[in-house]
């Protein structure tokens, strides 16, 4: 028995696991430094909540960047102010940066705020849709009333839904190759004491991206979702006010960003194409282990279920991925014999 040889090969192996996985990670890091980014020069990106917080961060540095940009939110006053600054940073007098005030928690509105926005452009849709708009109102459960839950879901899930809906519809009949940006949470993760109702908007929108992104393989639309901790926006003073001290407590951990600081990375990951955009090292960890906080059954038999997930689901994501793709031509024709194309009508709402 060669004894040198049974006593170096197991200290080998951790050594060699660990180099592979290193120059893996450099190759991978490496692809994305030549791979050609999204530029938003010349675009026409559509930003809805985009007179505050974390919409007019990502506003204004779309207008640095020369793209046209449109920004709707329901308060005019903020919305003049938003445009003050975002007049005062354009890069060129031929840039069309225009704010419209519409609530979004319909689909109507939504429709309407779409149509607005499509007209100084010769009726051409937005070719990237940010939906940045929306409030989160922590309580705990038994205060809640039916009044406040609804209003919860309408600012978190619906008033994105419907922009995703009435933009989507306009964006395939124009066949525009564009992209849709929802924004979640941490939350939308990993919830939390006191996020009853604002929880299930946040992963509800999950749900309703990762199935978009598969879909709209279809039509070359691209989908991305953004998951932001806490950030310091006029939003975070309303959510303060009702937060419990409990869920405040346990937040003290993270240590929170501003709007300005959150958009960079936003922007970074769409420009990259991310799908889940979490820049930021807490929204890497709960992405990365999205089981989120639910209780897990036996260790060790999860580890073998979470082993077989880790190396299966990519491998069955990847076949469905490209079974979808092989279905566009007889989509494409389905939509046709259906009269998708020629139908006038374009809001959900009064189809
Ligand atoms: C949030 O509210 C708590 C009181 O519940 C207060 O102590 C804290 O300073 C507030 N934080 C911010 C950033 O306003």
């Amino acid at each position: 028995m060669n004894s040198v040889n049974s006593c170096n090969q197991p200290r080998m192996y951790p050594v060699l696991v660990t180099i592979l996985l290193i120059l893996l990670t450099g190759i991978t890091m490496l692809g994305r430094l030549f791979s050609k980014s999204w530029d938003s020069k010349g675009k026409h990106c559509y930003v809805t909540g985009g007179s505050s917080g974390l919409g007019l961060a990502v506003a204004k540095l779309l207008v640095l960047k020369g793209a046209h940009v449109s920004i709707v939110s329901r308060d005019t006053q903020r919305l003049e102010n938003a445009m003050k600054e975002l007049e005062a940073i354009r890069t060129s007098p031929s840039q069309i940066i225009k704010s419209y005030s519409y609530d979004l928690v319909t689909a109507t509105g939504a429709s309407q705020a779409l149509d607005a926005v499509c007209e100084p452009h010769q009726g051409r849709n937005p070719d990237a849709i940010f939906m940045l708009a929306g409030s989160c109102h922590p309580r705990f459960f038994i205060e809640e009333t039916e009044e406040t839950m609804r209003t919860q879901m309408d600012q978190t899930y619906w008033v994105q839904a419907w922009t995703a809906l009435e933009a989507s519809k306009r964006m395939v009949r124009d066949k525009t190759k564009g992209k849709i940006v929802f924004h979640s949470a941490y939350i939308g993760y990993i919830t939390l004491i006191g996020y009853a109702a604002y929880g299930p908007g946040r992963m509800a929108l999950r749900a309703l991206a990762d199935t978009l992104r598969q879909e709209f393989l279809l039509y070359d639309i691209d989908i991305h979702i953004a998951f932001p901790g806490t950030m310091y926006t006029p939003g975070y003073d309303i959510e303060n006010a009702t937060k419990p001290k409990i869920t405040l407590k346990i937040e003290e951990t993270d240590p929170g960003v501003t709007g300005d600081q959150y958009a960079k990375g936003l922007l970074r990951g769409v420009q990259n194409g991310d799908f889940h955009i979490s820049p930021d090292l807490l929204g890497n960890i709960f992405r990365a282990s999205m089981r989120g906080v639910a209780p897990s059954g036996n260790f060790f038999v999860d580890s073998l279920w979470n082993f077989i997930g880790w190396v299966g689901l990519p491998i069955w994501r990847i076949s469905v991925d490209s079974t979808v793709r092989g279905h566009r031509k007889e989509h494409e024709e389905y939509l046709a014999n259906k009269g998708f194309y020629s139908s006038k009508t374009k809001a959900s709402a009064t189809s």
